[in-house]
């Protein structure tokens, strides 16, 4: 088991807030140093079709100051063919792709790899050519499991959305239920040789759960971690949630 966990910090929150007000205020790309800087391993930003939260003079000053860093930035966006355009101008360390429905208030299902095969195949293709490691956002299901290792993507990010909800609303046998699932699908995706990330929903009462599955190699954390620092700073917030990764895989601080 690969012990230490990366964290992908996701500041799309940022940029809803400063959006509030259509100003610069905040910035989300002083919130990724500060996350850097408190033990993020990358940042994650979602390139939205309707722009809510990071716009794409984000993405320009984010690749820009992470590339100078050596950081990488992992862009998550739908499959459509204006943002395979802008992934292939960056070329980001990874791109992560999700399904994206406008009315929806956050990434609410996991991608129909086996329903769309035939499209995201060659898009996984393009991307990978580019030097982009790609991801595949899915829900914890067998089939999808199996169609994303088709695609020749080299990553899954299991959906812990799911999992999560029920946690935190004390619904004990769903959240059980979900954990399980997400754990056979951990360990089949990484038999087809898929390397396993996770997120969706990741506070501090869930995050250890999900850190104990040993196949998970990262994390992606974002609407918990920004709610948080509005109580205790962002820096803070990040240390605490990395240490409680560390506990759960044994690792020494
Ligand atoms: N991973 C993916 C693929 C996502 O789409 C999101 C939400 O943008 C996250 C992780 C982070 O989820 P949350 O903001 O709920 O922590």
């Amino acid at each position: 088991m690969n012990r230490r966990l990366r964290l992908g910090v996701n500041i799309d929150h940022v940029a809803t807030i400063r959006n509030a007000r259509g100003g610069l205020y905040p910035d989300p790309a002083r919130a990724a140093v500060e996350a850097l800087e408190a033990g993020a391993d990358g940042i994650t930003a979602h390139l939205r079709e309707d722009r809510r939260h990071i716009s794409d003079a984000d993405i320009d000053t984010l690749a820009a100051m992470l590339a100078e860093r050596g950081r990488p930035l992992n862009l998550e966006m739908a499959v459509t063919a204006e943002m395979r355009e802008i992934a292939l101008r960056h070329r980001p360390h990874a791109v992560c792709l999700v399904p994206e429905r406008r009315e929806e208030r956050t990434t609410e299902g996991g991608l129909d790899v086996a329903g769309g095969h035939n499209w995201i195949a060659p898009f996984v293709m393009k991307l990978k050519d580019a030097g982009s490691r790609v991801s595949l956002f899915i829900g914890a299901d067998p089939m999808q499991v199996e169609a994303a290792a088709r695609t020749g993507a080299q990553v899954v990010e299991l959906h812990t959305g799911a999992f999560c909800d029920a946690a935190r609303e004390s619904r004990v046998r769903e959240a059980g239920a979900h954990l399980d699932a997400l754990m056979i699908a951990a360990r089949q995706a990484a038999s087809l040789g898929l390397e396993v990330h996770a997120g969706h929903g990741i506070d501090y009462d869930t995050v250890e759960a999900v850190a104990a599955i040993p196949e998970v190699v990262e994390l992606n954390i974002g609407h918990f971690l920004i709610g948080e620092a509005i109580f205790v700073g962002l820096g803070p917030a990040i240390r605490r949630m990395r240490a409680l990764m560390d506990d759960a895989r044994g690792v020494e601080a």
